[in-house]
């Protein structure tokens, strides 16, 4: 685990002046974030740096005001800069598109005044549920624009999921597409988006972009294709404060109701900006490729805002990274010249699985620096990422953050100064983040020893609350150890002081690198009219992370048998997404449950994982857990045949 790889001296700036504003940034935060925030142009310039009155409710930047669309944008397209490419779109199949800043910038206006037209005004929700298209980030700077406060739903997510992030989020405005494609196939968007919105309060306007062009029902009065509601011109961006939101974005935690992440105009895009700068320290020439999904935190801060804040030149890739061939990732890069790739630890584990000869045939020389995020990545997959693909000569920026942190927290520093990096670790802080690990009784771990991750003090990119439920925000992130911020996640610290993170302390899934709630899953299981109870947990997969296994009972008058399990499948793809299928469903006569009722779901993993569990004392009856023992052997025996 404390392999130190030495970088190479090209990269190696010192780590004296990371120290110095490191130090800087916890010990002077006004002075120090009163200049970082210059990254951004204010309209009229904050009075104070930091609120901290309503703690655990931090406000930054107070009574700065400034508007996203306009430092993305603006800022780019109306001097020498204009002609600078802002996106090179890949499709999935077909022809590259290349818009610059001031095509953006045009784009962006057109679907503004459109929107503006249509009675959307600053503070009104909108849903955007698109595949990877430009018209994906045009919709978030337009709604930005405006002061419209938006919500992107993963095209992943089923009917169900759309639905309650409609609601949730108080949509009356719904962006989406008629198809999108993935691997070939299409994927029917606007069905889904019908559906959900029967199932949902009701939208006033659903906004429709040709795509896949398959058919689709356009209901008058309602729906309106994109291109024929564009309208040429200028819009003035509004002068939001730094507080007011910029959008919601959904994730799953330990209740079956996704929590609504907030992020304001102010804070995050100085936070996103400026971490983007620190940890890949891109150059005015480069080429960034971020291969995340937009419907996701890390497309949002690093596909759209912060790549465009700094005006750099993104790659936008719609479709899958395996697909036609397995070589698709390393064609891009050679193909588009990129010099700097942030993926997932998922990925490079499923590029990896189909072996060298694919990296080896295409030139990856243009690389500089690489970059990871989602969960953590194991020292055989980063050395392949460092040996082959990089070369043993492009560092490896392993980002750890999370959705609610708005960007990184920790990693190593390209521009401050890299360290020498150790495989599996996310290295150091970012400036203004000063964590600690505890113990369940509250006191900090030796180091070495595991624990939570909290940090003590707010930065600018933590959201601003959790959607109409200020409760959650208090009881998820500040109540275990008060007025500090709990991650989630347990990590050690060695004795050089560099951060591992070893997974989630919660009952939450990282499947492909998303946040699944356990207990997500269950809601929508025991919901099916078959299904009785659920218990559902994760099994430790070599490129997923974890893959979703399900335990069931079923109601009296249904009987085990294929046909149940693969309808219980094709509802909950239907519902939550294909990314929610458990792939494998059991059933059972009996969940193992504690005392008082709680589903005993780490009992029941370690028993169909062949390990033994740790405490069963606290078992209702210990004959579920042989009710399991023997379904496993059952599946095995089956498995066997
Ligand atoms: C959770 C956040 C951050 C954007 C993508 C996921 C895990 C994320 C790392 C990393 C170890 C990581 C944590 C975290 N995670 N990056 N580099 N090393 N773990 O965003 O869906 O909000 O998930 O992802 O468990 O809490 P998210």
């Amino acid at each position: 685990m404390n392999e130190t790889l030495p970088m190479d001296e090209k990269y190696r700036v010192g780590l004296a002046r990371y120290r110095q504003e490191y130090k800087e940034s916890l010990e002077n935060p006004e002075s120090f974030w009163k200049e970082k925030a210059k990254i951004i142009d204010w309209f009229s310039p904050f009075d104070k740096v930091l609120d901290d009155s309503k703690k655990p409710f931090y406000r930054w930047f107070i009574n700065g005001k400034t508007n996203m669309s306009y430092n993305c944008l603006d800022r780019y397209a109306n001097n020498e800069k204009r002609n600078k490419v802002a996106y090179i779109w890949v499709p999935e199949k077909g022809e590259e598109k290349v818009v610059t800043y001031y095509g953006l910038y045009r784009r962006v206006n057109a679907f503004a005044k459109a929107l503006l037209n249509l009675g959307i005004k600053k503070g009104d929700g909108v849903t955007i549920y698109l595949p990877m298209i430009l018209e994906a980030p045009i919709a978030m700077l337009a709604c930005a624009r405006i002061g419209a406060v938006f919500n992107v739903v993963f095209s992943g997510f089923g009917e169900e999921a759309l639905a309650q992030r409609i609601d949730d989020s108080n949509s009356k405005t719904v962006i989406t597409a008629d198809g999108g494609f993935r691997k070939g196939k299409i994927i029917e968007l606007k069905k889904i988006v019908d559906a959900a919105i029967d199932l949902s309060k009701g939208v006033d306007n659903v906004i429709v972009v040709k795509n896949a062009n398959n058919k689709i029902n356009m209901e008058s009065g309602r729906d309106y294709y994109y291109d024929q509601i564009l309208e040429d011109g200028y819009v003035k961006p509004e002068e939001l404060d730094s507080s007011d939101p910029l959008f919601i974005l959904y994730t799953s935690g330990t209740t079956g109701k996704p929590k609504g992440i907030v992020h304001g105009n102010g804070g995050y895009p100085v936070w996103v900006a400026n971490t983007l700068k620190w940890g890949f320290n891109p150059k005015d020439e480069d080429r960034w490729w971020c291969a995340a999904d937009i419907g996701w935190i890390t497309g949002h801060s690093y596909i759209v805002f912060a790549p465009l804040l700094l005006g750099m030149t993104s790659i936008m890739y719609e479709g899958a990274i395996d697909y036609p061939k397995p070589d698709r990732m390393w064609d891009i890069i050679e193909r588009y010249g990129v010099n700097i790739l942030y993926t997932s630890p998922t990925a490079i584990r499923l590029l990896m699985k189909y072996g060298e000869k694919y990296p080896l045939s295409h030139d990856l020389s243009s690389l500089k620096t690489l970059g990871t995020v989602g969960e953590p990545i194991n020292p055989a997959a980063w050395h392949w990422y460092y040996d082959v693909i990089g070369k043993s000569r492009c560092p490896i920026i392993d980002t750890y953050w999370q959705t609610e942190t708005g960007g990184f927290t920790i990693a190593p520093s390209a521009h401050l100064g890299l360290p020498d990096l150790k495989p599996g670790s996310a290295t150091f802080p970012m400036p203004g983040i000063d964590p600690v690990i505890y113990g369940d009784d509250g006191k900090e771990v030796k180091d070495g020893e595991k624990g939570y991750i909290v940090l003590r003090k707010p930065w600018p990119g933590l959201m601003l609350t959790v959607n109409r439920d200020e409760k959650r925000y208090m009881d998820v992130y500040f109540s275990k150890f008060p007025e500090q911020y709990l991650m989630g996640d347990y990590a050690i610290k060695d004795k050089d002081g560099y951060y591992w993170l070893l997974g989630r302390s919660d009952e939450v899934l990282k499947v492909s690198g998303h946040r699944i709630g356990t207990i997500e899953v269950e809601d929508e299981l025991v919901a099916m009219k078959e299904v009785a109870e659920a218990a559902v947990f994760g099994k430790p997969d070599t490129v997923k992370g974890d893959t979703i296994i399900a335990f069931v009972t079923l109601k009296d008058g249904y009987e085990k048998s294929v046909e149940v399990i693969n309808s219980i499948k094709k509802r909950v793809r239907a519902d939550l997404g294909p990314i929610m299928v458990p792939e494998e469903i059991h059933i059972v006569d009996a969940v193992p449950k504690t005392r008082s009722g709680k589903i005993m779901r780490r009992v029941i993993k370690a028993v169909y994982l062949n390990q033994l569990p740790g405490d069963i004392s606290t078992l209702e009856n210990e004959a579920s857990v042989e009710e399991i023992k023997k379904a496993v052997e059952i599946i095995k025996k089956e498995e066997g045949d």
